[in-house]
């Protein structure tokens, strides 16, 4: 008999690159996506319950507004899907500890998703290879199987075809949260309205931002981190600019938004630097409120 539950702990992630191409005939815009997960997790339980309980879910912890407790959740949708797979009737409870902040810009849902995963397949032994978790992961969303894989990673395509990215060192990183999330599909629509006069170039990877991980440059990849939803996200939420200009005074090595926004990241030069940034941005009132982490860390693991 296996366990009847399995936890499952998975990381949040900001992007060193995001690269965005025209939008495409299905909707979705080709990427060059640099991710980078950190050390910011949710911890996701996946219970067995009664024949005929379908699939419930909770969700507890400090950022908890706006998630859906029902089957629009990724979360139901990862349990469901794999049920589909495999076909068999899933009668699961996912306990979902949230610590990632909600529609962030840090694939919180996904990560849930990356985690259910993981956890369908040692709950009921399904023994699916990384591939198989992948191909899964694609199918709920573009971030899925880089919450699977963690580390350092290119994506391309959608953003979820992945290469890994040699990394060295430890990055040290502050975050600026927002109450209130943004829509992802809402800032990919924005960044497209504002280049709707331009010629957009296929993406590339920035070889810059590339040798600078390989040498462990932390200035260099703060110079190198870019990202072309950062203008849209600006643009819905004109106070992130203020809040990039503020980390930007304090010495923060390089300041971005974190994919579709609205957090802020700040890449910083050590600790010591970390700590001073919180407590600068704190004390400047532009900000709700700030944590710290480092990356890189390992993707979606049982605990
Ligand atoms: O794949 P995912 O569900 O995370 O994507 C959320 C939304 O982000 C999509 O509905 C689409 O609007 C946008 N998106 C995109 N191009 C991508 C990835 C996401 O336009 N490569």
């Amino acid at each position: 008999m296996g366990n009847n539950s399995v936890t499952v702990r998975v990381p949040a992630k900001v992007n060193l690159q995001l690269s965005v191409g025209p939008r495409e005939s299905d909707g979705f815009h080709n990427l060059v996506s640099v991710f980078q997960a950190i050390s910011i997790f949710d911890d996701v339980t996946v219970s067995k319950s009664h024949a005929g309980s379908g699939v419930t879910i909770s969700v507890t912890g400090e950022h908890t507004h706006g998630v859906p407790e029902d089957h629009s959740n990724l979360a139901v949708k990862a349990a469901l899907l794999v049920g589909s797979k495999f076909d068999f009737a899933v009668d699961v409870h996912i306990e979902v500890k949230k610590s990632i902040p909600v529609a962030g810009g840090m694939a919180g849902g996904s990560a849930d998703a990356a985690a259910t995963l993981i956890a369908m397949d040692a709950l009921f032994q399904l023994d699916m290879s990384r591939e198989e978790l992948h191909a899964l992961g694609c199918e709920l969303g573009s971030d899925v199987p880089f919450m699977i894989s963690g580390g350092t990673a290119i994506g391309q395509g959608r953003g979820d075809q992945l290469t890994a990215a040699l990394s060295r060192g430890t990055y040290q990183w502050v975050l600026a949260l927002s109450s209130v999330g943004l829509s992802t599909p809402a800032v990919y629509t924005e960044c497209d309205r504002m280049r709707s006069e331009l010629d957009i170039a296929a993406p590339q990877v920035s070889d810059v931002l590339m040798q600078c991980l390989l040498a462990a440059d932390a200035i260099g990849v703060g110079n190198a981190l870019t990202n072309d939803l950062q203008n849209a996200a600006c643009s819905l939420r004109p106070a992130l600019s203020l809040v990039l200009e503020v980390g930007r005074d304090y010495g923060a090595l390089g300041a971005i938004v974190s994919g579709s926004g609205p957090t802020v990241a700040f890449l910083v030069a050590d600790e010591d630097a970390g700590l001073d940034l919180a407590v600068a941005l704190t004390a400047s009132g532009v900000v709700g409120s700030v944590t710290r982490a480092h990356g890189p860390v390992h993707g979606a693991k049982i605990i």
